[in-house]
């Protein structure tokens, strides 16, 4: 099949200046949606066209209105929203919405076998009892993973590399971050600090980038090979 080209998307102004307690008071905020809903519209459908899309989806920081819900509503995908301050309530059918702080992915084994217990549940998959955090019929089920504004609140590095184990070989990180920018006092002091930092550190871990966009709203596609 021919390749399609990478998507194309209208170039948008310079950004505007713009933990669980406190995330809980910025719920529902409008983070810029109007000005990513274009790029996400645009870049899902092109790996959707594309067969690259999957069909296990994870939006982490999805926030009230996750982008993943700009999927094409053809694709048959799977999608799991966590977010620090979800209010789980399920938006949409085949949506699982947790409360997770993702850095407990590499700093609380309890919380997160409870988090991995409810995506086997809703992925129908044999998530481990006692013990086994990733089981085999876990590990390797991710196709896909959305982070859109999220990377500067965490330590990006040990988030990604964790979220390694779940992903499956040639899964897609699709990344719409821009360091510095939004609520600077939530800031991790391990979150982005360049945008060159970001991908160098995506190339040392295995990841191959495919599609990469400068300016506002910025986005890195990248492969793990
Ligand atoms: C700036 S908002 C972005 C929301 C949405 N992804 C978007 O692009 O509009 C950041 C989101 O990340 C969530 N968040 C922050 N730290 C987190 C963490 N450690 N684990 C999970 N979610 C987190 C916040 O609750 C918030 O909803």
């Amino acid at each position: 099949m021919e390749k399609s080209p990478p998507p194309q998307i209208s170039q948008s102004p310079e950004p505007l200046p713009n933990k669980k307690g406190l995330w809980k008071g910025l719920w529902g905020t409008e983070y810029d949606h109007t000005r990513k809903e274009d790029m996400f519209l645009v870049t899902f459908q092109h790996l959707h066209n594309e067969g690259q899309l999957g069909r296990v989806i994870v939006d982490i920081g999805s926030g009230k209105y996750p982008v993943t819900r700009h999927l094409p509503p053809e694709a048959q995908v799977k999608v799991i929203a966590v977010d620090i301050a979800s209010d789980e309530k399920q938006q949409y059918p085949n949506q699982l919405k947790i409360r997770f702080d993702i850095e407990n992915l590499f700093r609380d084994q309890e919380a997160t076998r409870a988090a991995v217990s409810k995506v086997g549940e809703f992925l129908h998959l044999d998530a481990g009892q006692d013990g086994a955090l990733c089981t085999p019929d876990m590990q390797k089920q991710i196709d896909t993973i959305v982070c859109s504004d999220v990377l500067n609140y965490v330590d990006y590095q040990k988030v990604i590399t964790s979220l390694k184990t779940y992903m499956k070989p040639g899964a897609r990180l699709i990344l719409a971050e821009m360091p510095g920018r939004g609520y600077k006092q939530l800031h991790s002091g391990a979150g982005l600090d360049s945008a060159y930092t970001l991908e160098s550190f995506l190339e040392r871990s295995g990841f191959e980038i495919e599609i990469r966009r400068e300016n506002w709203p910025s986005l890195l596609v990248a492969k793990l090979v």
